[in-house]
């Protein structure tokens, strides 16, 4: 079976594409722009391996993508290439706008353009499976969760743009037929998560003593899912979800953001005994609230259980403590994010 991933070369593409190289004998097909949310060590790691092939394509160009298509001929795509950082939607959204929309839409029209060509069992096996947050869902109030058939009610542009994207996908399944399966999960956290994202952000810029800005009352909401389980839904999607179904994936792991932060610094007294910036909890630095910042978020992924066994598997305790000793343990990955990492952006949410 060939595998196109888009968005392989980032935080949950590449946790994909590891895990469908170790765990099957697909080959895969990694596409990606490769933005600034691309280490290039991410793809490093994978440079020798027999059955990946990295391909840098900007999914909003159509031209660029048929002929990708052409060239690999797959059997599944998994699109996760996004602008993803709420943040940088709130202070630029033009790139949103393209990457999140334009770019979902020539991607389904590569994808059906070439799954009409496919004949007999090929193009009965063809699955596209789009992924998305549950952040175009809004906000929760104080109790519920968000479901499959939860209104769509996006507040960000980041969530507008994924919100158009997922109408765009169920569409090309109602109109045209493509066999499209789209999934919006929670929160993701792990390994090789750029770190302008709250949670490599805090482990951070607690380890080198900084600040850690936690907005506004620190209460809001989010469900945590460590970064492999959601690789793993994915992959079990992509092989077995019927066309024109839709997934919740989450973790099961409510916290505010309070409690992440302080979880984080809980992990960093802990892993760097001698540091002295303990107790890291004092470096937690209140700043202003963003407007429109989504109060609570929530999957109930009873569907994804009921109908495929998954379930997560790590809890929020020890994928958060597998996070910050990947982060202590890899400088050089974290060198290679640049310059954009490690702050905060304007007035954006924690993400
Ligand atoms: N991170 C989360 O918590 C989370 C939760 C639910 C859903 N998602 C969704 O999962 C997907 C992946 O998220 P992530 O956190 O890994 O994001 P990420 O920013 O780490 O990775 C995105 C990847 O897409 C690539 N990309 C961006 N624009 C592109 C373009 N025009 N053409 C080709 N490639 C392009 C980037 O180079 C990068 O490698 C996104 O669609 C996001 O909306 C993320």
């Amino acid at each position: 079976m060939d595998v196109l991933v888009t968005g392989g070369a980032g935080f949950i593409g590449s946790a994909l594409v590891r895990h469908l190289l170790d765990e099957s004998d697909c080959r895969v097909v990694t596409v990606d722009k490769l933005t600034y949310a691309a280490n290039p060590l991410t793809m490093a790691e994978l440079s020798d391996h027999p059955r990946h092939v990295l391909e840098q394509v900007d999914i909003a160009e159509g031209g660029a993508l048929a002929a990708l298509f052409e060239r690999h001929r797959p059997d599944r795509v998994i699109h996760l290439a996004a602008e993803s950082h709420v943040d940088r939607s709130i202070d630029a959204p033009a790139d949103f706008i393209r990457t999140n929309i334009e770019g979902t839409f020539r991607l389904l029209e590569a994808a059906r353009t070439y799954w009409e060509g496919l004949a007999g069992p090929r193009r009965e096996a063809f699955r596209l499976v789009h992924v998305s947050t549950d952040e175009v869902y809004g906000s929760l109030g104080s109790d519920g969760l968000f479901s499959e058939t939860s209104p769509y009610a996006p507040n960000s542009p980041y969530a507008a743009s994924k919100a158009s994207a997922d109408h765009l996908a169920a569409a090309w399944h109602a109109t045209y037929g493509l066999p499209v399966i789209v999934t919006n999960c929670t929160n993701n956290y792990g390994p090789r998560q750029f770190p302008e994202k709250f949670i490599p952000l805090f482990i951070l810029n607690g380890a080198a003593g900084l600040s850690l800005p936690l907005y506004g009352d620190g209460l809001n909401v989010r469900d945590w899912l460590y970064v492999d389980d959601h690789a793993r839904a994915l992959a079990l999607v992509a092989a077995r979800a019927l066309p024109g179904s839709h997934y919740m994936i989450g973790g099961d792991a409510e916290r505010t953001n309070e409690e992440v932060a302080r979880a984080i610094c809980a992990q960093l007294d802990e892993a760097l005994p001698d540091s002295p910036h303990r107790p890291h909890a004092r470096l937690i630095a209140p700043v202003a609230d963003r407007p429109g910042h989504d109060r609570r978020y929530g999957a109930d992924f009873s569907r994804l259980t009921a109908d495929l066994g998954w379930r997560p598997t790590e809890t929020f305790t020890s994928g958060l403590a597998r996070t910050v000793r990947w982060y202590l343990d890899n400088p050089d990955w974290c060198a290679a994010c640049g310059g954009g990492a490690r702050q905060r952006r304007g007035l954006g949410a924690i993400r």
